[in-house]
């Protein structure tokens, strides 16, 4: 079938900078009040956990509103003119919490092992050229008992919406969108690294999921 979703590939990084280039000068006001409730929930997730908290595409920073003192935000995205957008914000000096925004590909991350006690991805996981190698770098750079919060669309899988989701799914890509991820990928990535365990998935209105994988505390070394 043409539109089948697994006949798809996965968005390559140049076409997600292209489209990101063009979204960074409207982000907000089309995005921003679109996605509001999923990054508020996300927020709240990561919150809970607290500390150190990566948010990988942090895009223009719409997330630093829901953030405060009690965490200290580290950004990054491929994109160079969406951090723009986050260090102008950043600058207002409203979010002292808001500590290092980068530059930077989520499925190649330039930080040490076991650094955040949290890793955040709003709107993310789905636009990335290898979703796969972005959880297993999220969970390298997570310390032990850490978690992935995850915030997305994902494929509705039968019905109506399932079907408009597979017809547009093509043109989307261009759009750096994607309405046919299926959250299967997710759940056969947590089986196969080891080391993720998948603890929550619940969603949250309109028509989101929120996904929840924890580190684990330690890991078995074959005797
Ligand atoms: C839909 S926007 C979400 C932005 C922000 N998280 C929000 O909720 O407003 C997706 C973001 O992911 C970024 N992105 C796409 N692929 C990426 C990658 N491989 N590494 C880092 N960021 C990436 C895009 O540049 C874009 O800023």
């Amino acid at each position: 079938m043409i539109n089948d979703p697994s006949t798809l590939a996965d968005p390559s990084l140049q076409v997600m900078e292209r489209a990101y280039e063009k979204w960074a000068p409207i982000y907000d006001a089309l995005c921003g009040p679109f996605f509001l409730s999923g990054r508020r929930a996300a927020a709240a997730a990561a919150r809970d956990v607290g500390g150190k908290i990566l948010e990988i595409g942090v895009g223009t920073g719409l997330s630093f509103d829901d953030y405060d003192n009690t965490s200290e935000i580290t950004g990054v995205d491929i994109s160079e003119p969406m951090i723009a957008k986050a260090r102008e914000r950043a600058a207002s000096g409203r979010y002292p919490f808001v500590k290092d925004l980068r530059v930077m590909d989520a499925s190649a991350l330039e930080f040490p092992d076991a650094t955040f006690d949290c890793v955040v991805a709003q709107f993310v996981i789905t636009l990335v050229e290898n979703p796969e190698q972005v959880l297993s770098e999220c969970a390298r750079v997570l310390k032990p008992g850490g978690q992935i919060i995850l915030i997305n669309h994902l494929y509705s899988e039968r019905g109506f919406v399932a079907a408009i989701e597979r017809l547009t799914a093509k043109q989307a890509r261009k759009l750096g969108l994607r309405p046919e991820f299926p959250f299967a990928r997710l759940a056969a990535w947590a089986q196969g690294h080891g080391e993720a365990e998948l603890i929550e998935r619940r969603s949250v209105k309109p028509f989101f999921t929120l996904v929840r994988f924890r580190r684990a505390i330690s890991h078995q070394v074959a005797a």
